[in-house]
């Protein structure tokens, strides 16, 4: 009896937590995470698109505060993994690792950051 109340009380607990965003950015923004992270959003061919430093070209500014769709880790993430059908952004996880797909993230978030620092 005891074990059962003790397994309710924990699935009680852990609801709210599973049922949030399970998909977050593992790394943290040390400096090299970061110029990896750029340096990736060169070779990789996103700038192609996204512009030179993320400001927007054919595809958007991935570095300001608007977006298609709610900015959450996972939705980036798994826009950079798996693209959007119907539009010109492809699915790159064939080209890098979740790793390095993160790095990338890490960057974007930094130039975000820095645009919204006081000059
Ligand atoms: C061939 C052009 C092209 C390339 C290359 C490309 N993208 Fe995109 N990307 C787009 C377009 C167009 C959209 C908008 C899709 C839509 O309308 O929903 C987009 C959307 C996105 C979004 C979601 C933006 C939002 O506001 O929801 C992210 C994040 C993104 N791209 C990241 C990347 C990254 C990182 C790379 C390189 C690994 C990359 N893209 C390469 C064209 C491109």
């Amino acid at each position: 009896m005891k074990t059962t109340i003790t397994l309710l009380t924990f699935l009680i607990a852990a609801a709210p937590a599973m049922a949030a965003d399970a998909i977050v950015n593992p790394l943290s923004p040390d400096a090299e995470v970061i110029a990896a992270g750029r340096k990736l959003y060169h070779s990789a061919g996103c700038i192609a698109c996204h512009g030179n430093n993320a400001r927007g070209a054919v595809g958007p500014d991935l570095t300001d505060d608007e977006w298609l769709r709610k900015p959450s880790d996972e939705m980036i993430f798994n826009t950079i993994r798996n693209g959007r059908t119907g539009t010109a952004m492809s699915g790159f996880s064939g080209d890098m690792t979740e790793e390095q797909t993160w790095q990338i993230i890490t960057w974007l978030k930094d130039e975000n950051a820095k645009r919204k620092a006081p000059k």
